[in-house]
């Protein structure tokens, strides 16, 4: 009898359902009056009185056992049928409203998916960075103004760490790290100690462009720029290009696009020159090249660098930079969302 009950018990134990039904199943088998268990109350009955103690406890436990797990089942079954309605009443009548995408985010996306027509990729550096890649290895002197604590951020405590002032420091990262061909392009936030203005912010968004091959000449460099202008503000963009000094570029040149607003006319917001200024360019330094080991006399390449915050002002006419970084939802409601 003992062995009977244990043998039960161990069936018990171990018993699966998939559906109600077939719990119900379980229950008449196990449990009902004329079940396995009910069975054995009846052996049970005709046992020698010496035993029935010991027994009795034993078919008891068996009982509550079978019970149990049966409520177990059950209630696992019918958890999961709720967990899955064929209809979410739940759901409210209308569309949910969407997100916005942050302009900035739109116009940055547009200027890699053209730049990614051109063969170029994305390349990304970190904000908190050395003196060397943001200055030295792009050809700052040592006593060159950007390095002095009114335009840079410096970490506390930590020499020669500083948030990024551009973000021509992925460039040098880039170059060091890799062989010619280098076709990159890089995105990214950066860092400088500005008083807080309509037109001026301590952070602000940058794209740098970098091509490193043979035989890479200026001629290359505009071609690019007028198909991105082109691109970016429309067919009949024309571009023009100033001479102009940077550090890591000789010859270096900022480039005017025909003022998008008035179409080159003259309006208030070209201060009526026809002429708006959006990015730095030149040819990459030597000096550069060799102190990021690439060899000058073999590779030559070009760079460019735009303000993110700049080409969405003319593209969408924001005056107020820091509406950028306000979180205004009558601000950023009014930008494309991201479906
Ligand atoms: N790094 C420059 C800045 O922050 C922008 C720039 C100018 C980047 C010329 C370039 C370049 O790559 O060639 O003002």
């Amino acid at each position: 009898m003992q062995e009977k009950i244990k043998a039960l018990l161990e069936e018990i134990e171990s018993l699966k359902s998939q559906s109600l039904q077939e719990v119900e199943e379980l229950r008449i088998k196990y449990i009902s009056k004329k079940g396995l268990v009910g069975q054995l109350f009846e052996e049970f009955r005709s046992l020698p009185n010496e035993d029935k103690r010991k027994v009795g406890a034993l078919l008891n436990q068996l009982k509550d056992v079978a019970q149990e797990r049966i409520n177990h089942l059950r209630e696992t079954l019918s958890q999961e049928s709720k967990r899955t309605p064929e209809i979410d009443w739940s759901r409210t009548a209308y569309p949910a409203p969407l997100g916005t995408r942050h302009p900035l985010t739109l116009v940055q996306e547009q200027i890699c998916s053209i730049f990614a027509r051109l063969g170029f990729s994305i390349a990304e550096g970190p904000e908190i960075e050395d003196d060397w890649h943001v200055f030295s290895s792009l050809n700052f002197a040592e006593d060159h103004p950007a390095r002095d604590m009114q335009d840079t951020f410096f970490v506390a405590n930590a020499p020669g760490t500083l948030l990024r002032t551009h973000t021509s420091s992925v460039q040098s990262r880039v170059m060091s790290q890799s062989e010619p061909p280098i076709r990159i392009i890089c995105p990214g936030r950066v860092y400088r100690n500005e008083a807080i203005s309509y037109r001026a912010h301590c952070f602000f968004h940058q794209m740098e462009a970098l091509y490193i091959d043979q035989n890479v000449s200026f001629a290359d460099l505009k071609q690019v720029l007028l198909y991105f202008a082109q691109e970016m503000f429309g067919p009949k963009t024309r571009i023009r290009l100033r001479p102009s000094y940077f550090p890591f570029t000789e010859p270096s040149a900022e480039m005017d696009i025909s003022c998008n607003i008035c179409s080159g006319k003259g309006c208030n917001f070209c201060k009526h020159t026809g002429w708006v200024e959006i990015l730095g360019c030149g040819m990459v330094d030597p000096n550069v090249l060799e102190s990021c080991g690439i060899d000058s006399h073999k590779y030559s390449g070009y760079a460019l660098g735009m303000g993110i915050e700049r080409i969405t002002n003319l593209k969408y006419r924001v005056k107020d930079l820091r509406l950028f970084s306000e979180n205004d939802q009558r601000f950023l409601d009014q930008f494309e969302s991201a479906h």
